[in-house]
């Protein structure tokens, strides 16, 4: 297996957002995420004002225009809200770089060295597809806050406290017909990842919509990223009313884990997260589907957690509702035990409940 992109997670995910504080407030109150560190007109970035929020090793980036025109108010006037930026810690930005280039990537921007009092690293820059991109983050020993250029944030700290999300498990991205094979080789062939799983429109479909999804994993595969394509049904694919609302390809959902996904549910419903609503028959069949558990079936019941079981081992997981008025990016959370793969089991139970969504957007 060539792992010359020495791959070593996810290092954060940059949203462009319309508003960074509010977008801020919304992930410190209800998410529990902290601000680390800031970028704007104070640290002397005239075009754009950054947040950086974390939990455990979870790290998302806010990013809003401060100007007109550019690529920020570009992408927010055909995306919405959405995710611009997957980015990877890698321990080699620029040997990571060089194989993404010699495999066909498109450069956004050479490796660049980086410095501060606290260190420095080396972020290199590439198109993912359409107006995504994937960065490579080599800041091992680095010690400031986020990276060279942010500083000290000097608002209140409004975090509603840390509801247990640990690291970001995988990213799904979303591809229109006909684009998952190619994305999934552009994966191979830049990132040097292989075909981790495969789920097939015959394994995820319901009466009326199916899907297609292959998931990507590097080497030690702890970045692992399905990558969807709609299938044809009777009705309109999920994916395919994502990619009408989003134009463009785009990043679809992302996966947060926790060691605690009852504890995690029960204080994130609590702050008020609107998730996926479950159908009661989903739990009817649940027993006889994935055999005993650690977790008391009544509780997953009351907070409508789904789970799936494979020949590894059992997860736990639920999605929240799209989080902006688009029907376009969600967050899911999940708790792994044993199992490493994405729950087969729940997409028809699951499709089924978001079809219900699909039908009240008169999107279906
Ligand atoms: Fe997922």
């Amino acid at each position: 297996m060539t792992d010359a992109s020495k791959l070593t997670g996810f290092h954060h995910v940059e949203f462009f957002v319309s508003n960074v504080l509010q977008a801020a407030y919304y992930y410190q109150r209800v998410w529990g995420f902290k601000v680390q560190a800031y970028q704007g007109l104070e640290t002397g970035v005239r075009d754009r004002a950054s947040l950086v929020l974390q939990q455990g090793k979870v790290r998302l980036v806010l990013t809003a225009p401060l100007q007109p025109d550019g690529e920020i108010n570009s992408f927010i006037n055909r995306h919405g809200d959405g995710v611009r930026n997957v980015a990877f810690g890698t321990d080699d930005a620029a040997a990571a770089y060089s194989m993404a280039l010699a495999g066909g990537a498109e450069s956004v921007a050479a490796p660049e060295p980086r410095s501060d009092e606290h260190g420095s690293v080396v972020i290199a820059t590439i198109r993912a597809y359409d107006n995504v991109l994937h960065s490579f983050v080599q800041s091992n020993g680095y010690t400031g806050p986020f990276l060279p250029g942010f500083g000290e944030y000097s608002g209140p700290d409004i975090s509603s406290g840390d509801v247990g999300l640990k690291i970001i498990d995988h990213v799904v991205h979303n591809m229109p017909d006909g684009r998952m094979e190619s994305q999934v080789q552009f994966y191979q062939d830049t990132l040097g990842m292989h075909r981790f799983w495969t789920v097939d429109d015959k394994d995820i479909r319901t009466e009326y919509t199916s899907l297609r999804s292959i998931v990507v994993a590097n080497g030690n595969e702890v970045v692992k990223m399905p990558v969807n394509e709609p299938a044809e049904g009777l009705k309109k694919s999920q994916i395919q009313e994502f990619i009408d609302f989003n134009i463009d390809a785009g990043v679809q959902h992302v996966a947060l884990l926790t060691g605690d996904i009852i504890a995690t549910i029960g204080q994130l419903r609590a702050n008020g997260v609107d998730f996926l609503e479950v159908p009661d028959t989903y739990y009817e069949e649940l027993a006889d589907r994935v055999g005993p558990l650690d977790e008391d079936m009544d509780v997953l019941r009351k907070l409508r957690i789904l789970v799936d079981r494979d020949e590894d081992g059992y997860l736990l997981q639920l999605f929240t509702k799209p989080v902006q008025g688009r029907p376009t990016f969600f967050f899911e959370v999940i708790q792994r035990k044993g199992s490493r793969s994405f729950g087969k089991g729940n997409f028809k139970a699951l499709f089924e409940a978001i079809e219900q969504e699909q039908a009240r957007r008169g999107n279906l």
